[in-house]
């Protein structure tokens, strides 16, 4: 089995908006520790799967919080994304005993390509809407 492909974090997945970058750099260390123990035949990844869970469910709160404050028109169809993806991790996780046997190999991949297409894809777009909107206040602000 050829080495799995770390996530790596530059400015071809920035998103442009500081706090959204930096959940996601913390999110891509995470899935390669997973990848790390993965390699490494560790079983018991009880302790990092809980860390990705958690993260994962504040950091889609953090860009939901940032789309319904600024009238975001994607709202729903980003969110659902959210959504079938925490389901299809839970599927995944449902499937594998933790502490019996490593990862499974295609749920590292699934991660890894789930959050390249998406953070291209969508956060991207909610990126460049929220440009949009700033330039637009700033032409529209009065003068100081
Ligand atoms: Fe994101
Ligand atoms: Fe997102």
């Amino acid at each position: 089995m050829p080495p799995l492909k770390r996530m790596q974090w530059d400015q071809r997945v920035s998103v442009g908006v500081p706090e959204i970058d930096r959940q996601h750099q913390i999110l891509f260390s995470v899935i390669n520790q997973l990848m790390d123990l993965h390699e490494e035949g560790a079983t018991d990844t009880f302790d990092i799967l809980e860390q990705l869970t958690h993260y994962l469910n504040y950091h889609f709160h953090t860009e939901h919080t940032i789309m319904l404050g600024s009238d975001y028109p994607d709202f729903g169809d980003h969110s659902s994304e959210h959504q079938k993806f925490i389901d299809q991790v839970l599927g995944f996780l449902d499937a594998y005993e933790n502490g019996k046997s490593p990862l499974p190999r295609e749920l590292l991949t699934f991660l890894h390509e789930w959050f390249v297409h998406h953070i291209l894809q969508t956060d991207r777009r909610l990126g460049a809407f929220l440009e949009r909107e700033r330039k637009n206040k700033r032409l529209t602000a009065p003068p100081e």
